[in-house]
């Protein structure tokens, strides 16, 4: 049986670092920190993360800062690398090596794929990935699930569509890994060009049913739980392939009608203009009620880890 301090010193690079048990515990936990976000709590006092942020972020920095904040620990960190020595060309394992003295868990996004493995392979405390190039973001995953579970009650038994970025967006890469896990249907919508990339397809096809699309309306009165994604224009290494597929698919309201009523649509944010504001005031819009479970799930990855809960 696995136990809490199983947890205790252990890195969150990739979700497939992580067996069904696993997970299923830490959205266990995740569960249990719901009421600390109001109430507060000192399980983490003294307890110091450090944020590395290489690249943009709004939800994800904020919300382990509040995670933290929430079970009275401290954080330090940057948000533009212009600002820290990197500027002048320390390597990420220097940063690192220095970093791990100031705090007990580092937390780290960075705009190639493979830094946060190799931050893991220096730093003698504890990394969390928040974010890897086009790789993986394991703890959206995370919340993803636990917000599946708030509103559903189950995972297991859903059809669920992931649409959009499926090549560049890091979120549906780790999400796909964390689904197949799980006896879901997935179906994997995209526009020709930014199919899920070849990798991850290969990993999860074993596992559960996935079905590759470019068009969502047959599938929409089917389905439980729809994820869109956003673009990733930065990531696209040529601008006139990003003009090609620019604007290529929006839900809005008016499409929603041929969905089922208790479909939920999901989106880890940014939005741009890939839902229109009119699904905001539909029961189905779940993307910012999403927001709120990256707290739950980022206080109890970090108790976890620090070995806060026994
Ligand atoms: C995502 C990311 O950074 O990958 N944002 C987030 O963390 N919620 C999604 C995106 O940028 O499109």
């Amino acid at each position: 049986m696995l136990k809490a301090n199983d947890f205790e010193g252990r890195d969150v690079i990739s979700i497939k670092d992580f067996t069904r048990e696993e997970i299923d515990f830490i959205l266990k936990t995740a569960s249990r920190m719901a009421p600390l976000v109001e109430k507060g709590s000192d399980l983490l006092r003294g307890k110091i993360l450090a944020t590395l942020f290489f690249e943009p972020s709004t939800r994800t920095r904020l919300s382990f800062e509040a995670s933290m904040h929430r079970l009275g620990g401290s954080v330090i960190g940057f948000s533009q690398p212009g600002v820290s020595s990197v500027a002048k060309g320390e390597s990420l394992a220097d940063t690192v090596r220095v970093v791990e003295n100031y705090a007990d868990v580092i937390v780290i996004r960075h705009p190639l794929e493979g830094a946060a493995r190799l931050a893991a392979e220096f730093a003698q405390v504890p990394v969390i990935n928040a974010g890897s190039g086009s790789e993986e973001h394991p703890t959206q995953a995370l919340l993803d699930l636990h917000t599946i579970l708030e509103a559903k009650g189950r995972i297991d038994g859903l059809k669920i569509a992931l649409l959009g970025d499926l090549r560049y967006g890091r979120t549906v890469h780790s999400l796909a890994y964390a689904l197949s896990n799980y006896d879901v249907e997935l179906f994997l919508v995209s526009p020709p060009q930014l199919r899920m990339k070849r990798e991850v397809l290969k990993d999860i096809k074993g596992k559960i049913q996935v079905v590759e699309m470019d068009d969502l309306t047959p599938l929409l009165q089917d389905l439980d739980v729809l994820y869109v994604t956003r673009i990733q224009k930065e990531r696209f290494p040529d601008p006139l392939e990003y003009e090609k597929v620019k604007g290529s698919y929006r839900i809005d309201k008016k499409l929603l009608e041929s969905g089922r009523e208790d479909l939920i649509v999901m989106h880890p944010l940014p939005r741009i203009t890939e839902i229109a504001p009119d699904v905001d005031e539909t029961p189905q819009a779940w993307y910012f009620k999403e927001v709120r479970h990256g707290l739950y799930v980022r206080m109890a990855l970090l108790a976890l880890i620090l070995g806060a809960i026994k």
